[in-house]
């Protein structure tokens, strides 16, 4: 068995290429995302594609809402901000709240899309809501979630030495029988290496 290889080669990596990719691969992207499920094809997802451009309100207003850690991104290509609402989705008994969930469900359509296209799609919550609010005119009932950063692959010479390590070290994950199980809670899927 193999896994997809666009899930399996996936990384969140920093290494951009100041390189601009064109309106209608983003527009592509946009459109991945869109075609994500939803509870009851609620569709809770309001997606902001902001070109990188010096100079450009929008793009200047996300650059500096980038927490300092993040100076990587400031090397992106395009800027998707990502938002919702609690009310735009099923919102069930017992908490469950289902715009968050189909939100991040259309992040990773968008983030596999990009990878097919051998491109980096790389989600952050590093940076100030209240900036990118301001700056992309985004309504108060929506929250600007998270910002997925979009780009080709390129050097490494922007990053810190520990993210210059980060992207070339292998993935790490919890062991999958921590996580996985069967038939009840806490049973590990022993088959599962
Ligand atoms: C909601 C969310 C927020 C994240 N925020 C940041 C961030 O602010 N800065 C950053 O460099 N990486 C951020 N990441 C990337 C994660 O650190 C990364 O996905 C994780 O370490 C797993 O690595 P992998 O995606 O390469 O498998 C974020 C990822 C998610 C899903």
């Amino acid at each position: 068995m193999s896994m997809l290889r666009e899930i399996e080669t996936r990384r969140a990596r920093r290494a951009l290429s100041p390189e601009p990719i064109d309106d209608t691969v983003a527009e592509e992207l946009g459109r991945a995302a869109t075609l994500a499920p939803s509870c009851f094809n609620s569709q809770p997802w309001r997606i902001i594609a902001v070109k990188n451009e010096e100079g450009a309100a929008s793009s200047d207003a996300v650059r500096a809402a980038l927490t300092p850690g993040n100076a990587w991104a400031l090397r992106a290509s395009w800027y998707f901000v990502l938002c919702t609402a609690a009310h735009l989705d099923c919102r069930l008994d017992e908490g469950r709240d289902y715009a968050y969930f189909d939100l991040g469900q259309a992040a990773l359509a968008l983030q596999i899309q990009a990878r097919h296209l051998g491109l980096i799609a790389h989600p952050i919550a590093g940076f100030s809501p209240a900036k990118v609010r301001a700056g992309l005119a985004i309504p108060k009932e929506f929250v600007p979630l998270v910002v997925v950063v979009v780009g080709k692959p390129g050097a490494d010479d922007a990053l810190s030495e520990k993210q210059k390590a980060d992207e070339i070290a292998p993935r790490t994950r919890v062991p999958i029988t921590d996580v996985v199980y069967r038939e009840r809670f806490g049973l590990p899927f022993s088959s599962l290496p």
